[in-house]
C-alpha cells in the first residue's frame, strides 16, 4: 500500500501523538485512547495541501518525509481545495479528541451517531472503531471525498454507512440517531437533526454537538422534534462552513474601503483580536472577514471587517471608525461590544442555545439573560 511506508513506525508515531494528547488532558477517555492508537491516520491523509498550496504527498519522494511528519503532530491538514479555498481538512487530532469525548457516547447500548462531514473518513473510523459499523451513518457533500472516504474505510477494515448527501438534511433513512455530531461549522442548526434525533427528554435524550459560530454547542432534545437545549463548550473551534451550495465558504472578496465621514467608536481594535469578543461576533454577524494592521509586538492598531453583503466598515488607529454599504455594520460590533463589556467579556462556556418551534436563540448567563436570534 503506497500510504503505508512503515507499519512500525506509523504505530510508533501514533502512540506518540496519543500520548501527548492524553498529557495535555485533550484525550483522558480509554476507549477513545485506544481508537487513536489503533485507527492509522496516515491511511485517511494520504496528502494534504501546505499554507502555500503545495501537495504535501506520501507518494512524493520529496514531499513523503515532511507529509509522514505532519499526520502524526496535532495539525489540521488541508485535504480538499476548491477554487483555491480550502473545502475539506482532516482537523486537529486534539479537536476530535475533545468533540468525541464530548459526545457522550455509551458503549454497548446500541447508540447510533450521524456524523456530518465525512471529510477523509478518519473521524468515521475512529467512530466505528468505538461504536461498530452498523452504529455510524457519515454523510458529505463532495462525492469524490465520499469515494475515496469509503475506499480508505474498507481498507482499514471499518464499514460505516457513508452517504453522499447534503448534511443539512441529515439523513432521514437511518434516523433516529442518539447523536450527531458536526464536523463543519453551522449558523444554527437544522431542522432535519432536531428531527431525526432519539425521542426522549431525559440522559436518554439525543444530542447534537457542533461548532456553532466559533465554538461548541451541544444541546439535548427537551421536549417535542422540535425543542433543545444547552450550552456551548469552553475554548474556540474553528471549522469549515456547512456549504448549501458550491461557493459557500469561499472567502468573500473585500469591497472597496469606505471614503465618508469617520467618527469615533468605543471599540477598540485589540477587542477584534480577542477569542471570547470573536465569539459573539460569530452569533452576531456569523460570516464577517477580516483584515488587520498589527504594530511590532503583534498587537491590533486598525481593522477592516466586512460581510457579504457588500457592507464593510474600517477602524483607523486614531479610533475612529468610517462604513460603507446597505448597513450599519459597525454599529452591530458596538452593541456586541457594550453587551461582552458589561458581562466581564464571557467566553463561549458562559453562552448556551434555546430551540423551539418558533426560533433558535444564543443567550449568555442563562435564558432569560441578553439573547440573539439565529438567522435559519
Ligand atoms: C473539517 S472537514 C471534515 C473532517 C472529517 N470529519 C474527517 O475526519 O476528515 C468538513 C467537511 O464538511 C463537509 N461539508 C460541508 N458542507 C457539507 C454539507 N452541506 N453536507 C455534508 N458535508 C458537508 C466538507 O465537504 C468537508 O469534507
Amino acid at each position: 500500500m503506497t500510504t503505508d511506508p512503515d507499519l512500525a513506525q506509523a504505530t510508533t508515531r501514533r502512540a506518540a501523538l496519543v500520548q501527548a494528547l492524553a498529557d495535555s488532558g485533550e484525550l483522558t477517555d480509554p476507549a477513545w485512547r485506544t481508537a487513536f492508537e489503533r485507527v492509522p491516520r496516515h491511511v485517511f491523509v494520504p496528502y494534504f495541501y501546505d499554507h502555500m498550496g503545495r501537495r504535501i504527498s506520501a507518494d512524493d519522494a520529496d514531499t513523503r518525509d515532511a507529509w509522514f511528519d505532519a499526520v502524526h503532530e496535532d495539525r489540521a491538514l488541508v485535504t480538499h481545495r476548491t477554487g483555491g479555498a480550502a473545502t475539506s481538512s482532516s482537523s486537529q487530532p486534539s479537536v476530535m479528541a475533545t468533540m468525541l469525548e464530548a459526545l457522550r457516547v455509551e458503549d454497548g447500548v446500541g447508540m447510533k451517531v450521524l456524523e456530518i462531514g465525512t471529510g477523509t473518513g478518519y473521524n468515521a473510523a475512529l467512530l466505528t472503531h468505538r461504536l461498530g459499523n452498523d452504529s455510524v451513518v457519515t454523510v458529505d457533500t463532495e462525492p469524490d471525498l465520499i469515494a475515496a472516504a469509503r475506499t480508505r474505510l474498507t481498507e482499514t477494515g471499518y464499514e460505516p454507512n457513508v452517504v453522499l448527501a447534503d448534511g443539512a438534511h441529515g439523513h432521514p433513512d437511518l434516523a433516529p440517531y442518539d447523536r450527531i455530531i458536526a464536523t463543519c461549522r453551522i449558523d444554527s442548526v437544522p431542522p432535519a437533526w432536531l428531527r431525526q434525533l432519539t425521542d426522549g427528554t431525559g440522559s436518554d435524550a439525543g444530542q447534537i454537538l457542533a461548532p456553532l459560530g466559533n465554538a461548541l454547542v451541544r444541546i439535548h432534545r427537551t421536549g417535542g422534534p422540535l425543542q433543545a437545549e444547552g450550552c456551548f463548550l469552553p475554548g474556540g473551534a474553528y471549522f469549515m462552513p456547512l456549504r448549501h451550495g458550491t461557493v459557500d465558504g469561499i472567502p468573500v472578496r473585500r469591497p472597496a474601503l469606505p471614503t465618508g465621514k469617520a467618527r469615533r467608536t468605543d471599540v477598540p481594535a485589540s477587542a477584534l483580536a480577542d477569542n471570547a469578543y470573536r465569539f459573539l461576533l460569530s452569533i452576531v454577524e456569523p460570516h464577517l472577514d477580516w483584515q488587520y494592521d498589527l504594530d511590532d509586538a503583534g498587537k491590533p492598531t486598525a481593522a477592516r471587517v466586512w460581510s457579504p453583503d457588500g457592507t464593510i466598515a474600517a477602524l483607523h488607529p486614531d479610533g475612529t471608525v468610517t462604513e460603507a454599504g446597505p448597513r450599519s455594520l459597525w454599529s452591530r460590533l458596538e452593541e456586541a461590544y457594550r453587551v461582552f463589556t458589561e458581562h466581564d467579556g464571557p467566553g463561549p462556556e458562559r453562552y448556551g442555545l434555546t430551540v423551539d418551534h418558533e426560533a433558535q436563540r444564543v443567550w449568555l448567563d442563562g435564558p432569560g439573560g441578553p439573547c440573539w436570534s439565529l438567522r435559519p
